[in-house]
């Protein structure tokens, strides 16, 4: 397959099939700070199609500020159960309000309320002051629809390559490479 978004796509399909994951959509995505290390965290990873691989987030956590000064990065996936290494390159951009609030409007009350009462990234001085934070937002927006709040939404991570690794017990892992070059993919196989 010489399209890796389709096989990208094909992949993750294959992966969600009696998935034992409990977080079957959880991968990693990099962001660089202003030092120029790179830090990684898991978040779910939303969408992947043509226009790049969609995550939802706080733009003032640090990722966030991460993106906001580099938007190069990077999104990394092993799905164990399938033996398969995904390995994404890109630069990340907000997708549009109107895309955010579909994926708000997918979210449960509770991951609502939850995303709503907290300042992610922010320093908490104890743990118990988490629950205050919840119930304060669940009665302000009691029997009310909880709106997507400002500093939240999505970036589209736009590939310039993206590397499939097939895991084999033999070692002889195949590794195929994609970059994106006039428009187009250009493969590569890659030694193990
Ligand atoms: C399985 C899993 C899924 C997660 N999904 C998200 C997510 O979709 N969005 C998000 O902002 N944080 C998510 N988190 C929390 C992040 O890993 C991280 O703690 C948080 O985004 C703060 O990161 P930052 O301080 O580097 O910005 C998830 C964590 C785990 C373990």
């Amino acid at each position: 397959m010489d399209n890796p978004i389709i096989k990208f796509e094909s992949w993750w399909q294959e992966a969600l099939v009696d998935c034992p994951l409990r977080q079957k959509s959880a991968v990693c995505v990099s962001t660089i700070d202003k030092d120029g290390f790179p830090s990684g965290r898991f978040v779910d990873l939303k969408s992947a199609n043509e226009k790049g691989f969609v995550f939802c987030t706080y733009f003032d956590s640090v990722k966030g500020k991460h993106i906001a000064h580099n938007s190069k990065t990077a999104m990394t996936i092993w799905w164990d159960h399938v033996g398969y290494q995904i390995r994404v390159v890109g630069t990340a951009e907000v997708i549009t309000d109107v895309e955010a609030d579909v994926f708000w409007q997918t979210r449960s009350r509770s991951a609502q309320l939850t995303t709503t009462a907290f300042d992610q990234s922010e320093p908490l001085v104890a743990e118990d002051d988490l629950k205050t934070r919840l119930q304060d937002v669940s009665t302000s927006f009691a029997e009310q629809p909880i709106p997507r709040p400002n500093n939240w939404g999505g970036y589209c991570i736009k590939p310039v390559s993206i590397e499939f690794l097939t895991f084999k017990e033999s070692r002889l892992h195949l590794r195929e490479l994609f970059k994106c070059k006039d428009n187009g993919w250009f493969k590569q196989l890659l030694q193990p």
